[in-house]
């Protein structure tokens, strides 16, 4: 098997960070050209929720991939792929602060009561800040054992996602099933490796 250079690494890093530019000129684009529909806002809201579910997607993606192509340089790719998901997650809460709710902060009370699926929104949004903030290499030398601990809520923090996904929606229930099933065969496959570890690792003891 032929290992991926540093620098094929280097590009694929680069590459996505463009990809995953390129969707928030688009929607800035398509927002200023009054081609967002009716409801800009909404449009704005919902483009960066899924963005910012697809990326954490993505993320998960990577461990399995690098395992079954055997890559492990590939595992590079997890922080940048995170951090983008986390910006867009920041920028999908930001636009609802600033463009739905006008900063009107007494309303931010009686929106929780109403949809509480913004609880979980905040939840998932809490998670990513924490490992966003944590992935640094010289922290996560720092941290030791702690950091591996802390990263692991990612699991939860995408199942959540899926869970503020399905909620939120009124009807069209279709789509985020389909985002479910995913999440819920990530979760699988991570629990197997985890098994599979764990397994060889009281076998060497
Ligand atoms: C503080 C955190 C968050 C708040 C306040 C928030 C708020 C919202 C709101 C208001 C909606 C639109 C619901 C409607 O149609 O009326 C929404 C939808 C959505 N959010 Fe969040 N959210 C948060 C965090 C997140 C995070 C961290 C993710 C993903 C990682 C996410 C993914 C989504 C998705 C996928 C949708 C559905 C988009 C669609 O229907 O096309 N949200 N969220």
């Amino acid at each position: 098997m032929v290992r991926l250079s540093y620098r094929t690494v280097a590009i694929g890093r680069a590459v996505v960070h463009l990809l995953a530019c390129l969707p928030l000129v688009w929607l800035f684009v398509t927002v200023n050209s009054g081609q967002a529909g009716g409801d800009p806002v909404q449009y704005i809201i919902h483009f960066l929720g899924k963005g910012a579910l697809n990326l954490l997607i993505l993320t998960m993606l990577v461990s399995p991939l690098a395992r079954w192509l055997k890559q492990g340089q590939l595992m590079q790719l997890r922080r940048p792929l995170g951090l983008w998901s986390f910006a867009y997650a920041s920028c999908h809460l930001a636009s609802y602060v600033s463009f739905d709710l006008l900063f009107a902060w007494q309303l931010v009370g009686q929106e929780l009561l109403q949809r509480p699926y913004l609880l979980v929104g905040i939840s998932v949004w809490l998670t990513l800040l924490a490992l966003a903030v944590t992935s640094f290499k010289r922290l996560q030398r720092r941290m030791g054992r702690r950091w591996q601990q802390l990263h692991n809520w990612v699991y939860l923090a995408i199942a959540l996602a899926g869970v503020h996904y399905y909620w939120s929606v009124k009807s069209e229930i279709i789509e985020p099933s389909i985002y479910l099933a995913i999440i819920a065969l990530l979760l699988l496959v991570r629990a197997k490796i985890h098994i599979h570890k764990w397994r060889q690792f009281f076998r060497f003891r």
